[in-house]
């Protein structure tokens, strides 16, 4: 089963790529760019992982970044975590960035796009992984600099196949941003947003009713209102859940008392995902192995979730098929 899951084609739809900035390539750009961290050693720096909720998690998160200035630098993280990808099986990734945390820097749009874009080019070419890029405003920021962030990117659309809602959930809900989102439907963008990470179920509603997301990040508070779940069901809205996050942010005690399978059982659109890899200590395959090896994941919702992966993502219809019957492949020939 360990061998089954690693193998397993699958998709990625919930990655921050800063959060797949590892201590050491943190390290490397601190000196190349002569930044200073608060830390000396990569141990340290892994010992200061010890979050008990999102903020404390994102205070360090948005420390990290910091080491980020140029091209080479958004090119070299992406690439990292794309080459991870590969070793992965994972054959197709949605990647979070937030430009805000990078352009209230001073570092311009263009370098953080451009390496990303070159990254994810090199990758379709060398490593066979398609990939989307999905821009997140800050949600503890104001809607006026989300609509200006949306503005600043309108150059680069054509790289960009959606917006999000990320950062400090409570006392941020999704109305707020209404007109900003309205304004990215209207440009051509799908929406998604976290939603019912730490926030009530009610943002998850708002999330659907007001930015018309296509998919909702985390959300797996939706279990406390029934009739939301069913909302969610009949509409087959995707969940892009990460079972590792949630557990190292407490919204569940432990991995043995994460929702996830309840979810994909009662008949919820559920993918499976890692966030923020580098700072919640694994990558998609150890998030598939935890519910392997915590809530007794079976063979056949292992590969439920992966199917849901591929449907769920935001290619063509053509390239969706493709991806899903290389699963159908992959399950039919381990037998
Ligand atoms: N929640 C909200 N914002 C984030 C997260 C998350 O899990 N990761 C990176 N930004
Ligand atoms: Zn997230």
């Amino acid at each position: 089963m360990i061998e089954f899951i690693e193998k397993m084609p699958k998709a990625e739809l919930h990655i921050h790529i800063e959060g797949s900035l590892e201590p050491e390539l943190m390290f490397e750009l601190g000196r190349r760019n002569g930044i200073d961290l608060p830390f000396t050693t990569v141990e340290e720096v892994r010992a200061a992982y010890r979050f008990d909720n999102l903020q404390s998690f994102l205070d360090i998160y948005y420390q990290g970044a910091n080491v980020l200035q140029t091209e080479q630098d958004f090119f070299d993280m992406t690439w990292a975590y794309l080459q991870r990808c590969r070793a992965r099986n994972i054959i197709h990734t949605e990647i979070f960035f937030d430009p805000q945390t990078h352009t209230d820097r001073g570092i311009g749009l263009e370098a953080v796009i451009g390496g990303m874009v070159r990254a994810r080019d090199d990758a379709r070419e060398k490593l066979g992984i398609s990939s989307r890029l999905i821009m997140c405003f800050l949600r503890h920021l104001s809607a006026g600099s989300a609509m200006e962030t949306l503005q600043q990117a309108l150059p680069y659309k054509k790289y960009i196949i959606g917006v999000g809602l990320d950062s400090s959930e409570a006392g941020h809900p999704p109305e707020d941003f209404r007109l900003v989102f309205e304004r990215a439907l209207a440009e051509g963008f799908l929406t998604v947003a976290h939603a019912g990470e730490e926030g009530p179920p009610a943002y998850i509603r708002q999330a659907v009713e007001l930015l018309h997301v296509s998919r909702i990040d985390h959300g797996v508070r939706c279990s406390e209102d029934a009739e939301l779940v069913k909302l969610l069901v009949d509409r087959q809205i995707p969940l892009t859940v990460c079972p590792l996050s949630n557990v190292k942010l407490r919204v569940f005690d432990k991995m043995s008392d994460h929702n996830i399978l309840n979810l994909l059982e009662s008949g919820l659109k559920v993918t499976v995902n890692s966030d923020d890899p580098a700072y919640f200590g694994g990558y998609l395959n150890e998030n598939y192995l935890a519910l392997y090896r915590d809530l007794n994941m079976t063979r056949e919702q292992a590969i439920r979730l992966a199917r849901n992966s591929f449907e769920a993502s935001f290619t063509g219809e053509q390239e969706k098929q493709a991806l899903v019957a290389c699963l159908e492949r992959y399950v039919q020939a381990s037998g």
